[in-house]
């Protein structure tokens, strides 16, 4: 078995199918942790992490905050709202700040891609993971992703997946396609040809644009929402009209593998890219992929501590 020696976690790209199989391994061990009467072990105490969100989350930021707590390290969490960046004060700076407080962890959320690379090339003291940069990567997210499709399908390799939606914004797409192609599944992204980046055929998946033909023979269908934050221009007609042809609901559904799952990262936009009826569904596992967070964050901070010991040996102690 691989071992970790990365202080960070940046992004997929980078990582070897064996990074990713340890991950998820470490996260199945820590699963167990979250149904416990007590759910905390004491893997990260006397850890500091800073929770710093420059931009909206609700999932990746709880999740993170209780992964923390369950591990027992002591978090602090920020946003970008009630900190001296408002006053011009730099990231660089802001983060040269925080360092002083002597602070082993910082998990970061940004609207500039590279942000989270930034720190962690200029602070080689401190650990750093991505928590969505950009349009760049969102790497936790498809770790949890990619750790839900193993628990209801029992592999990753050799499945066919099409993820849904606006490719050319999204950070989970990119992540969740660096990730499920090295774990050996077959990759479709579908959506309106504006929003698939000219390019994206290098990185080994097929482009569909009909998103009955997309999602025919997949195993698992990722819907995405239209990231309207990071929209700089007209690329479809309408909501209405993008809902009619791209959004997934029962009629559409009826088209899909018997066995299907549906995915969705969330924030979901109800009557956009997927109805309630399917997003509440016997076929979704939305709210399982937000379970999954958890066991899978405890898992990234574990390892980008450089935790010698296992959690059983600490327990123990
Ligand atoms: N999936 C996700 O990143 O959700 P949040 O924006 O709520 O964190």
């Amino acid at each position: 078995m691989t071992t970790w020696t990365r202080k960070d976690l940046l992004g997929l790209r980078d990582l070897s199918k064996e990074e990713l199989e340890l991950i998820l391994e470490t996260a199945e061990s820590f699963k167990e942790i979250s149904l416990r009467p007590i759910k905390k072990v004491p893997a990260l105490r006397g850890k500091t992490v800073v929770n710093f969100f420059f931009e909206a989350s609700t999932r990746t930021r709880t999740s993170f905050e209780i992964s923390a707590k369950r591990l027992s390290a002591d978090i602090i969490n920020i946003s970008s709202p009630t900190t001296s960046v408002i006053k011009g004060e730099s990231l660089l700076d802001t983060v040269r700040n925080l360092l002083s407080l002597k602070v082993d962890i910082v998990i970061i959320r940004h609207s500039d891609s590279g942000a989270p690379q930034l720190i962690a090339d200029r602070f080689p003291d401190v650990s750093v993971i991505n928590a969505g940069d950009g349009s760049h990567e969102h790497p936790t997210q498809a770790l949890l992703d990619l750790y839900t499709i193993k628990e209801k399908k029992g592999t990753v390799a050799g499945l066919n997946i099409a993820i849904v939606g606006d490719i050319m914004h999204s950070r989970v797409a990119r992540s969740n396609i660096w990730g499920m192609t090295r774990l050996g599944a077959n990759v479709t992204v579908v959506g309106p040809r504006t929003l698939i980046p000219a390019d994206i055929d290098k990185t080994g998946v097929r482009v569909e644009t009909n998103l009955s033909r997309g999602i025919k023979d997949a195993d698992v269908i990722y819907m995405l929402r239209i990231q309207n934050e990071r929209l700089k221009s007209n690329l479809f007609p309408s909501i209405r009209e993008y809902a009619r042809m791209y959004g997934l609901n029962g009629v559409r559904l009826k088209g899909a593998k018997k066995d299907v799952i549906i995915m969705h990262p969330g924030p979901i936009n109800r009557g956009v890219e997927i109805s309630s009826e399917v997003a509440d569904g016997p076929y979704s596992v939305i709210l399982d992929q937000v379970t999954n967070g958890l066991a899978v964050r405890m898992a990234v901070l574990f390892l980008v501590a450089g935790v010698k010991k296992s959690v059983k040996e600490l327990e123990e102690e």
